[in-house]
């Protein structure tokens, strides 16, 4: 680790002792541009410049970027009492109101409980069937030769999971409403975060916020849609809407919004990060083929021509490791971050209170100390044997600590039904051309979109 001595910045007061970093304060880029330039580019900045700690700021604002496994450790479960989700997360309140992944504290362990049930280990398999059949419609709808923007295809496919495994709902046309309606709203999320007063500005409506307004609505009518007719029906079938409704039995608007930010997180959550890491695993396939044939010959010999079933999971092993290795790479949720509540230390150093604490997923699972050669895609390196060399909190695409990911047993299970299913009987190949550049959103997505010639693999 950077020694702390090295280049100490100190308080005025003496107080303090902040990690080395930039002496400027960044509050021009963000003037200048509205928005700092690609965040992973400031990380990898910060990270090759300074080491495992680095600290700036940003106006009034201290922040520090970390790059060890040892001190995210410290932070999202060591000293995990003393933070909240940072200024971003509590920003995306504007879209996702009171749920699980913006709430704190006891309203926290309230909601997680509630939801528990329904991420169960026993129930987990129960969603395999869904999850097979529909990727087996949408599979039977490609063309062999066509040219498909892959990451719209993997969009629609996780939002329709979501909406049947968890919410009981058949979302039909409304899947394209949903999608472009999220669309509008990730593209505005970006600028959104980094203007002043972004809350108020969203209820007073200027030109250019109508449109996050006017998406949030669409957004809103299909969740209360769907609410509404789970109400109606009575329905008992024991899914993640049925444990929420149970929650929250009165009409008043304030129940019915509470709910509304209860089903809307957990299907932005559950959606948006499986698309995108599926994405990224099919150009990462089609740039490797020698790992593309292992993953169609594991398929093959292991489905031997029969729909896959929750059952094959434990010997589709290939796939888990090219799954995993994806999200080293391209890990959807590429940043994560906490704010301070009191002062605290970390290592050698001593921070204020209101500092935010980032870790990039992105920058970490691309370290050459953890990962040798971190640029080359190489399952072996989630083999069952190589994951036990795996160093902690080197990888951590769903998070650590009390509030890690909920779904990550659904999303892996999910991640490796989709892959079998459609890599059975199709190949993906990237058109030639096809600029292929990691935007990072709220999940990292590919920024041009994923366009890709499906062939089928009985004609090749
Ligand atoms: C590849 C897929 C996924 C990735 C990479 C991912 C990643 C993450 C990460 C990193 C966190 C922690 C954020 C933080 O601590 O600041 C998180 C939290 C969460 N995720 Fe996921 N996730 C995935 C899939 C899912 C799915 C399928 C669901 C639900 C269906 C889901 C629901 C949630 C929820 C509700 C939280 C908040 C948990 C809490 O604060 O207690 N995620 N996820």
């Amino acid at each position: 680790m950077v020694s702390a001595a090295q280049n100490r910045l100190e308080e005025p007061s003496g107080r303090y002792r902040f990690p080395p970093g930039f002496q400027r304060n960044l509050m021009w880029l963000v003037l200048r541009r509205l928005r700092p330039a690609n965040p992973i580019h400031l990380f990898q900045h910060l990270a090759g410049e300074y080491g495992d700690i680095a600290h700036y700021k940003i106006a009034w604002n201290h922040i520090v970027f970390l790059n060890h496994p040892e001190y995210i450790r410290e932070i999202l479960v060591v000293q995990n009492d003393n933070f909240i989700k940072e200024r971003t997360v509590q920003r995306s309140k504007m879209l996702l109101g009171e749920g699980m992944i913006t709430a704190e504290g006891a309203q926290h362990r309230a909601q997680r409980q509630v939801a528990q049930p329904a991420f169960h280990r026993q129930r987990i398999p129960q969603y395999a069937s869904t999850m097979i059949q529909e990727t087996v419609r949408m599979r039977g709808r490609w063309r062999d030769g066509e040219q498909r923007d892959i990451a719209i295809d993997m969009m629609h496919l996780t939002l329709n999971v979501v909406a049947k495994t968890l919410f009981a709902t058949d979302l039909g046309d409304e899947v394209d409403e949903l999608a472009d309606a999220i669309n509008r709203i990730m593209g505005l999320y970006n600028f959104l975060i980094m203007l002043p007063a972004a809350e108020w500005l969203v209820h007073v409506r200027p030109p250019g916020l109508a449109a996050f307004v006017r998406a949030r609505r669409r957004i809103d009518a299909v969740v209360y849609r769907m609410i509404e007719a789970h109400r109606r029906e009575h329905s008992d079938t024991g899914s993640l809407l049925d444990l929420m409704l149970a929650e929250s039995p009165d009409h008043s608007p304030g129940s019915e919004r509470y709910l509304r930010d209860q089903v809307i997180t957990i299907f932005l959550a559950g959606y948006e990060t499986v698309a995108n890491a599926l994405s990224w695993t099919w150009y990462l396939l089609s740039q490797n083929p020698e790992c593309e044939q292992r993953f169609h010959d594991e398929v093959d010999a292991e489905l031997a021509g029969r729909q896959p079933a929750y059952d094959d999971l434990p010997r589709l092993r290939y796939v888990g490791m090219v799954m995993a290795e994806s999200m080293r790479l391209y890990p959807p949720a590429w940043a994560m971050g906490r704010y301070a509540r009191n002062d605290f230390r970390l290592g050698d150093f001593f921070l204020p209170a209101k500092t935010t604490v980032l870790m990039s997923q992105f920058v970490m699972h691309r370290d050459p100390r953890f990962f040798p050669d971190p640029l080359r895609f190489d399952p072996e390196r989630f083999s069952p044997e190589a994951k036990t060399r795996l160093a902690k909190f080197t990888y951590f695409p769903f998070g650590a600590g009390v509030r890690q990911c909920i779904g990550e047993s659904f999303a892996s299970m999910e991640g490796a039904l989709l892959l079998a299913t459609i890599g059975q009987k199709w190949k993906l190949k990237l058109l030639p051309g096809h600029p292929v550049e990691p935007e990072p959103l709220i999940t990292l997505r590919p920024k041009y979109g994923m366009r890709m010639l499906v062939q089928a693999r009985e004609k090749i």
